[in-house]
């Protein structure tokens, strides 16, 4: 048949669109917004989120809270929505305010060797969420898992030698993006999974068995099981000690993309049943390819992203070109009605990576009354990116290879432990 004309079913030959209309889907395999009866793929609705994986939804009083009880103004991820959502953050501040230990834990999976701007959210939060905390007399030690084993499983095409070459490069991105040696443990499920780890990960399969996961969750649970175990102090002795009665008490606090949600629903699911602490999450929402809402960033598609490893002209290029613009078309245009931030994908970046809060509302009402011009605001955006990028290249080339060994080494983190001792 392959060089036969198709044949066209008659109900398909009528001026009806051909697409096929598609509910939103966010989960760890997939992220991809709602399929409209046009065929056009809508933005992903972070609200519907909310309610489907029934977390909550970071409030003006959280904020308030966070401040207070840290000292530290919330990051803008934070402040801007960007970091929109949580699980559990409250019982978190509860114990840093009684002095009580917790830890951070967040990933990646190593999928390829170029990493772009919206993988370095998750980290960026993290790095900030961390300084911030360890700044105070609480030391909180973060650990940073590679899921190699997890980019392998998943993957028709991809080899181990791949994904372990995608590992050894990723790291030192993560590195570059600014952690502590002291306090920061790295590891990759292929060299790490064993003792404690391993058997927390067989505790969580064994209590996820007869396809729970699977009836729950809608994904098998044998993968979900290891990235689970990393929320749970136990799993490492050599940061946590060996004392179960102590480190089987300590939660962590995970931030990561909402997609992971689902892991950590049914990590959470098991946790009270090993008499573990409960994970705590705080969610980020995606960065949107530079085609605009809807589109969604792909390491293999170098139009679609800003890469960390991009030089200075090829991002302005890349803004100028692809950034999808929210703006007129015409000068005259713009002058009269004004741009829309919410389409405009410029003004987004500009909201993830420009600090300066009273800068981007004196942008906002510029640019929506007319008063700034598309050319003006991705000038603005380029500016921000190429710092962005030149500092994370300056930093990753000067990631060397015992500084890697470092970060992987077991050895004892630098934190000043729990002050008040833990009620048994
Ligand atoms: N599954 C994640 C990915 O594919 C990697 C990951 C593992 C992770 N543990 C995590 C991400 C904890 C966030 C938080 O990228």
């Amino acid at each position: 048949m392959a060089d036969s004309a198709p044949t066209v079913p008659a109900a398909l030959t009528t001026d009806a669109p051909l697409a096929i209309h598609s509910k939103q889907t966010v989960d760890p395999w997939n992220v991809s917004g709602e399929t409209g009866a046009d065929g056009v793929v809508k933005a992903i609705n972070y609200h519907t989120l909310i309610e489907e994986f029934g977390t909550k939804k970071i409030l003006e009083e959280d904020l308030v809270r966070f401040e207070k009880v840290t000292g530290h103004r919330p990051h803008r991820f934070m402040r801007r929505g960007i970091v929109f959502s949580h699980r559990d953050l409250n019982y978190i501040l509860d114990r840093y305010e009684r002095g009580e230990p917790f830890f951070l834990y967040t990933g990646r999976g190593p999928s390829s060797d170029s990493m772009h701007i919206g993988h370095t959210v998750p980290f960026e939060f993290t790095k900030l969420m961390s300084h911030r905390w360890l700044q105070d007399v609480f030391d909180v030690p973060l650990i940073i898992m590679l899921t190699d084993d997890e980019k392998y499983l998943f993957s028709e095409s991809r080899e181990i030698e791949d994904v372990q070459k995608y590992t050894a490069a990723n790291v030192k991105d993560i590195i570059a993006i600014g952690f502590d040696p002291k306090k920061t443990f790295i590891f990759s499920d292929y060299e790490f999974m064993g003792g404690e780890f391993y058997k927390n990960v067989t505790r969580i399969q064994k209590k996820t068995t007869l396809n729970v996961a699977k009836a729950i969750f809608g994904f098998d649970g044998d993968f979900g099981a290891i990235q689970g175990a990393t929320a749970f102090a136990s799993s490492f002795p050599h940061i946590f000690g060996s004392d179960k009665s102590i480190s089987s008490k300590i939660p962590s606090l995970i931030p990561c993309a909402i997609d992971q949600d689902p892991y950590f629903r049914m990590t959470r699911d098991v946790a009270h049943r090993l008499h573990f602490a409960k994970p705590a999450l705080i969610h980020a929402r995606f960065l949107d390819a530079l085609q605009g809402p809807g589109s969604k960033m792909s390491a293999s598609i170098d139009t679609s992203a800003i890469f960390m490893y991009d030089e200075p002209n090829k991002i302005r290029t890349k803004i100028n070109k692809y950034a999808f613009s929210g703006g007129q078309v015409t000068e005259e245009e713009q002058r009269a009605k004004g741009g829309d931030t919410d389409k405009d994908v410029s003004y987004q970046y500009l909201t993830f990576f420009l600090e300066d809060d009273e800068e981007l509302e004196r942008i906002r009402v510029a640019y929506t009354t007319g008063k700034m011009l598309t050319g003006e605001l991705k000038a603005k955006c380029i500016a921000e990116l190429q710092v962005y990028v030149k500092g994370f290249q300056e930093r990753r080339a000067a990631v060397t290879d015992e500084l890697v060994e470092d970060f992987f080494s077991q050895k004892k983190l630098v934190f000043r432990g729990n002050p008040h001792p833990i009620a048994a």
